[in-house]
């Protein structure tokens, strides 16, 4: 008996790996990618019922929040300024192609009208409103693309089997139903790319909350991606889970970091063949928080724009609205700084790849075509190397102005006589290769 239950148990397993190793994406899927890498900049947007609180979205767990207490708040969910239209054009005219919205956080409230629980932005509160309903009817109107992040685990169902976060809520661990809770994920993802448009792409968080588990958690991804891509076969699907990435997974994401570099200690696995993105708090958090005026200045966030783009990812730059359903003020005058320099200079960012000088301290190169852009962030010197492996430069020029730049041959590339030490935000030569 012991020898067919491990039998069955050993040819499942192979099964399932099978099933991860078969993933082939569609032609949809691929093109998709594509586009994604081509855009280059999105906004990401924490906003739920821990917005009213203003501690961040971590609250919850922060501070052992019960969760029959929690709930109450959506009684007074109410956030009369709350205006998609206004969101997406300030959006817009930051650059940004894309929004990632939080459609339910860890703390399980739902942003929209779900059939399969009542604790929503429809059922449970007097604002009676499907925030993602009106979010994606106004990206279309603007024509930006709508993303979805989805939490995988949540602090206050009784069916979730609790994981290491969010222990201190006063559920009981032994209502867990596994099997009831994925068939209610399911249901919902259903809802979301099938009542909203095309979805550019569904972000997942969580997975890490059972990170530590004796045994390891089966999260059975590869059915729920399966699902995803049979739904919307273009639509990418990105895990925050901090690991390589998983068979069925079209992104790569990075959390608080670039890819190849771990200041935050989220990004330590290696860098994937996939489209990359890296996820950034404008401030220092993500969900609104009262007390946090610490807003990155705008040279920052283009340094990080392009530093992204040098290394060819994506950037997903986070906003916590706030309660009343208003964008900081700090954030609207960041993607208004953002928007202005994208501009003027987002023909270096959009469309390209990272290019062939690989990162340096100095600064980053991207790439369309023959076109290499050189991006000087931070140099010293009124002279600059750049190696380029052999390559020959047919022209150098200075971006903004198109004026010929000076360089002489040196060694393998080239040195660029930039006449002055560099003070722009990004000074930015052209090379035609
Ligand atoms: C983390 C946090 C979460 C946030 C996310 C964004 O995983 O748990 O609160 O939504 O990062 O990257």
């Amino acid at each position: 008996m012991k020898k067919t239950l491990l039998l069955m148990a050993t040819l499942l397993m192979s099964y399932v790996s099978l099933a991860q190793e078969a993933y082939r994406p569609t032609a949809e899927n691929l093109k998709a990618r594509e586009q994604f890498q081509d855009e280059k900049f999105g906004i990401f947007l924490h906003w739920g019922l821990y917005s009213m609180i203003g501690a961040g979205e971590w609250v919850m767990n922060n501070w052992n929040i019960n969760y029959r207490e929690y709930p109450k708040l959506a009684k007074a969910f109410y956030p009369s300024d709350f205006n998609a239209d206004a969101w997406v054009s300030a959006i817009k005219a930051s650059g940004a192609k894309y929004i990632t919205i939080t459609t339910r956080h860890h703390d399980g409230f739902s942003l929209f009208k779900t059939a399969v629980s009542t604790y929503n932005s429809v059922d449970a509160t007097p604002f009676k409103r499907d925030i993602i309903k009106e979010l994606a009817d106004a990206c279309k109107r603007h024509d930006i693309k709508l993303h979805l992040y989805y939490s995988h685990l949540d602090w206050g169902r009784e069916d979730y089997p609790m994981g290491r976060t969010g222990r201190g809520t006063g559920r009981s661990a032994e209502k867990a139903d596994w099997s009831a809770y994925y068939r209610f994920m399911n249901m919902q993802l259903t809802e979301l790319l099938t009542h909203y448009g095309p979805v550019g792409a569904i972000w997942f968080d969580g997975w890490w909350d059972h990170d530590s588990d004796a045994k390891p958690f089966d999260w059975q991804l590869p059915e729920q991606y399966a699902m995803i891509h049979k739904l919307q076969p273009q639509c990418l699907i990105g895990n925050n889970h901090h690991q390589i990435p998983n068979a069925g997974e079209d992104i790569q994401i990075f959390e608080r970091d670039l890819p190849g570099e771990n200041k935050a200690g989220l990004s330590g696995q290696s860098i994937s063949r996939l489209p990359l993105e890296s996820c950034q708090t404008i401030n220092d958090h993500w969900g609104y928080s009262i007390t946090d005026s610490n807003y990155k200045k705008p040279k920052e966030l283009i340094h990080m724009l392009v530093r992204a783009a040098g290394k060819n990812a994506n950037l997903l730059l986070n906003i916590g609205p706030e309660p009343s359903g208003d964008l900081p003020a700090l954030a609207l005058d960041r993607l208004k700084a953002i928007g202005e320099w994208m501009n003027r200079y987002g023909n270096t960012i959009y469309g390209t790849r990272g290019g062939i000088v690989a990162p340096h301290d100095w600064g980053v190169s991207t790439q369309r075509g023959n076109r290499l852009y050189i991006h000087i962030l931070d140099c010293q010197d009124a002279n600059l190397f750049i190696p380029l492996g052999g390559r020959k430069v047919k022209r150098a020029s200075v971006y903004a102005t198109g004026k010929r730049m000076n360089y002489t041959k040196t060694g393998d590339g080239i040195t660029l006589n930039l006449g002055k030490v560099p003070t722009d935000i990004d000074y930015i030569v052209e090379l035609t290769l």
